[in-house]
């Protein structure tokens, strides 16, 4: 059996600008992923930091920092079976010039810095991920 997982997902501000988040979130429960929480906010350099702690020397960090704190996002958890590997997939490729027609970044994006969802790429990062946007009460079972 494939385990039951929980991932982080972010729709980017790119995104939201575009109004594409209806979209993107049908993709994912097309799919059969559940949607075990949700909110709109407008992620602070405090918690940009915190997200992306593994990139701070990173010559793109500070157009990433830029970009991500630029408007609101869409935070969400979803949970099902290798729901981390299934999102990461159904994202494609981190640059979008790689990412093929039918993954998201595939279909929606052309450069890298504006490549519209965030995904966690593992368990450990999902746990850490989903404990920056969300509470304990805030997941529902
Ligand atoms: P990364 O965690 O490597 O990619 P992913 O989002 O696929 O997990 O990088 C985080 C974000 O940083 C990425 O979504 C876009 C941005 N980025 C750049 O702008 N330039 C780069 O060279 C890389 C690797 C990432
Ligand atoms: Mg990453």
């Amino acid at each position: 059996m494939d385990a039951v997982e929980s991932t982080l997902v972010l729709i980017k501000p790119d995104a939201v600008a575009r109004k594409i988040c209806g979209e993107i979130i049908s993709r994912f429960e097309r799919r059969g992923l559940t949607l075990t929480a949700m909110k709109l906010l407008r992620i602070t350099p405090e918690i940009a930091a915190k997200h992306y702690e593994e990139h701070r020397e990173k010559p793109f960090y500070p157009e990433l920092l830029e970009f991500i704190t630029s408007g609101p996002v869409v935070a969400m958890v979803l949970t099902g079976p290798e729901a981390i590997k299934i999102v990461r997939t159904m994202m494609g490729p981190t640059n979008p010039v790689n990412a093929p027609p039918g993954t998201i970044r595939g279909d929606y994006a052309t450069i890298m810095t504006n490549n519209i969802v965030h995904g966690s790429d593992s368990e450990t990062s999902a746990k850490r991920e989903i404990n920056i946007y969300f509470t304990e009460q805030e997941l529902v079972q």
